[in-house]
């Protein structure tokens, strides 16, 4: 079954980007011109999804707004010639997908926020994006890279990346065997590993392609005991344990919304590709770099 369907979850709290994320969501933040989330939006529509489900609580009206036409602004470049291209740009944002919304009452984690998009998905398989998880590549969308590994095999399939061994003990460990073409079976996953229990460097990192069966996973999964959230990724370990998991080692480069080293680099490195600026800013960094 082809998959059409994404979801963004939209509605952490966003505590490592505070104050930037009080009033508005961290999936909001900017990368030179747009925010984090437009381009996940873009992401999804390159790779064939029709409909993005984006779960958010506090910051709806401005996700809303953002990706809907505004008339009185609109209106307003039309009248300047000069301004037809940031028309066209601004005007397209709206199009890019069929966009709905759906609130996450209680801010209790990743797993119950996916809950709330069960009505949503239906009986098809879908696309999760971690909303603060922006993963550049132009030529093949990430998420394409695993829906294709999805059509392929018939299993769900889980984003993963080599990472230094710090941030795999902070995030989580992987046991897998190689299938060809970047993708792996996975048995086991190892949630915040201590170093001797590190069985390979590949951690989860924010896209997965999975079926509507998670949502049962995930009311089986008790909310945490220190935190009362529930995770998600005790359902994808499920997944593993029952050999309906694959790993795809994605191509694209990934920059973490939710830290604000994360934030920095994606607003360095995006502005030094960009069209109309990156040749000034490339100047302004080599000239800063001198200073350093
Ligand atoms: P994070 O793990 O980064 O959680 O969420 P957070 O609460 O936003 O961040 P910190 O730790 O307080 O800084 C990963 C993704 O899941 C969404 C977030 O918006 C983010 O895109 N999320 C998280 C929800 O939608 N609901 C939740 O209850 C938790």
């Amino acid at each position: 079954m082809k998959v059409t369907k994404a979801i963004i979850p939209a509605a952490g709290l966003g505590t490592r980007v505070l104050p930037a994320s009080k009033a508005v969501p961290k999936e909001m933040l900017n990368i030179v011109d747009k925010p984090a989330i437009q381009y996940l939006v873009e992401e999804c529509a390159a790779a064939g999804i029709t409909d993005i489900l984006i779960i958010t609580n506090r910051g709806k009206g401005v996700i809303e707004d953002h990706f809907d036409y505004s008339f009185e602004l609109e209106e307003n470049l039309k009248k300047n010639p000069a301004k037809k291209a940031i028309y066209d740009e601004v005007h397209a944002v709206a199009d890019k997908a069929n966009i709905f919304y759906v609130r996450q009452k209680e801010t209790k984690g990743l797993g119950h926020a996916i809950l709330t998009a069960e009505a949503f998905v239906g009986n098809e398989p879908f696309a999760i994006l971690y909303g603060d998880d922006v993963i550049i590549n132009n030529e093949k969308p990430v998420i394409g890279q695993l829906i294709d590994a999805f059509n392929k095999y018939g299993k769900c399939v889980t984003g993963v990346k080599e990472c230094p061994t710090e941030q795999v003990m902070k995030y989580c460990t992987l046991d897998v065997t190689a299938l060809g073409d970047d993708t792996y079976q996975v048995h086991k996953i190892i949630e915040k590993p201590e170093r001797d229990q590190i069985i390979s460097n590949f951690s989860i990192l924010g896209r997965n392609v999975v079926t509507p069966d998670v949502f049962d996973l995930i009311r089986q999964t008790p909310p945490n005991e220190k935190t009362g959230e529930v995770y998600f990724s005790e359902a994808i370990s499920t997944l593993a344990e029952r050999g309906n998991l694959l790993a795809v080692d994605f191509d694209g480069k990934r920059y973490d919304m939710g830290d604000k080293l994360g934030i920095m680099q994606a607003n360095c490195e995006i502005a030094l590709d960009h069209p109309e600026i990156g040749e000034g800013f490339r100047e302004y960094i080599k000239e800063l770099a001198k200073t350093l």
